[in-house]
């Protein structure tokens, strides 16, 4: 983890502009009578339109970015996923689609409908839906410059589509759903947000409305631990409705989430006792989010039993979870890094680096997991084939 005082400084524009949204934030503290709580605060950081993060034209992914994501640095990722989706386009039909969540600069969606293609596989429509307008644009070039004959089957939507057959897909947006901090003091459950002081903001906390403590005690009584005194951490209360609203866009088929996370006895442990709350600045990262606001990603990693269980809730039944290696390989990684006839030796090289890194217990491979949700789908997922993970939901 990097100490503020590390982390590269800011240029004169992005001083102002993070000012700017501080500004904001403060107003809206104001009118709420002095405090707003950690979700909203991540909201306004995060997607402010014009300010936010995820809103305000930044580098974000790659080398000039903040921080870099599977699909990104590895394009045999969206290949092996590819092949899993085709499996299920197949078995659903001509007439299936798909959608993908948060697809960032579209680097995914291009190398995934490349591999469609190639495997005969491509769907009827490949939709995306994006909280930002600004990353919008960029997935539109991305898309236009690498599979420019396939740009007539993307659609971008500006709200859930009606419920279709098809597959939805998400890589790295369950982290990014806003979350409420909690704090545990003397056995109640306090609510950490921001306020602000003499012009800054500062964390602070209230007593936890029922929202937050009912999750709160929920994940006691699941575990089995009280949570010791001092303790912070992070749920993400609004994952349940929003799980909810995507899975009811879904008739039939499979909804496919990558993210880094744990089942919830892993997550809340009582030596993970100031919680998952990341923020990404330059490749660095760091537990300050009322650093540099706007500026830099703000993230917790996801607690796969909600998502299990919200999936449930919606009326949907949870197919699969397994680690991103174990997926990955049952998704054919071995083949396409093992099938190099025709390859530069560097080119070679690349695969190989590409495999450790998406697989390797020390790098993406087990922090990474899978979940696949499914509705009126019976048929096996290749994902998941290797080793299953749901008994430890
Ligand atoms: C960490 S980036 C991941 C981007 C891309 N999937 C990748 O793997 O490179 C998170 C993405 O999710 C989007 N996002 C966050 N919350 C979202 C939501 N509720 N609905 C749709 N997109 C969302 C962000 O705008 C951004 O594109």
């Amino acid at each position: 983890m990097t100490v503020a005082s590390e982390l590269p400084p800011l240029t004169p524009d992005e001083a102002a502009h993070s000012a700017t949204l501080v500004d904001l934030v403060r107003t809206r503290i104001e009118s709420a009578r002095g405090w707003i709580d950690f979700a909203e605060f991540m909201n306004l950081a995060l997607y402010t339109p014009g300010l936010g993060y995820y809103s305000a034209g930044a580098r974000k992914f790659g080398a000039a970015g903040d921080f870099v994501t599977a699909p990104e640095v590895a394009p045999v990722f969206s290949r092996c996923l590819a092949m899993q989706c085709a499996e299920v386009l197949r078995e659903l039909g001509p007439a299936a689609r798909m959608l993908e969540l948060g697809a960032g600069s579209g680097v995914m969606a291009a190398d995934l409908l490349a591999e469609l293609e190639q495997q005969g596989a491509l769907p009827a429509a490949y939709c995306i839906l994006d909280l930002s307008a600004d990353l919008r644009e960029r997935q539109q070039e991305t898309l236009a410059r690498r599979v420019p004959h396939l740009l007539q089957r993307v659609h971008w939507l500006d709200g859930l589509p009606e419920p279709f057959e098809g597959l939805i897909i998400a890589n790295e947006v369950l982290d990014a759903l806003n979350v409420e901090r909690f704090a545990m003091r003397g056995g109640q459950v306090n609510a950490l947000g921001v306020s602000q002081e003499l012009g800054r903001l500062t964390l602070a906390e209230v007593r936890a409305g029922a929202r937050l403590e009912a999750a709160v005690r929920r994940i006691e009584r699941d575990t089995g631990v009280a949570l010791p005194d001092g303790y912070e951490s992070e749920v993400c209360v609004g994952l349940p409705s929003w799980l909810q609203s995507i899975a009811q866009c879904l008739a039939r088929g499979v909804l496919l989430f990558v993210d880094y996370g744990l089942p919830r006895r892993e997550y809340y442990l009582a030596e993970r006792s100031s919680g998952t709350l990341l923020c990404h600045f330059r490749h660095r990262f760091h537990d300050d989010a009322l650093l540099h606001v706007g500026l830099q990603d703000i993230t917790a990693w996801v607690d796969f039993t909600a998502v299990a269980e919200a999936a449930v809730e919606a009326g949907c039944e949870v197919a699969g979870y397994t680690t991103q290696a174990h997926f990955l390989i049952g998704c054919g990684l071995e083949q396409f890094v093992s099938n190099v006839d025709g390859l530069e030796l560097v080119e070679r090289l690349n695969l190989s680096r590409q495999a450790m890194m998406l697989t390797l217990p020390g790098e993406m491979g087990e922090r990474f997991k899978v979940i696949a949700l499914a509705r009126e789908y019976a048929s096996p997922l290749r994902g998941f084939a290797l080793r299953d993970l749901r008994h430890t939901l």
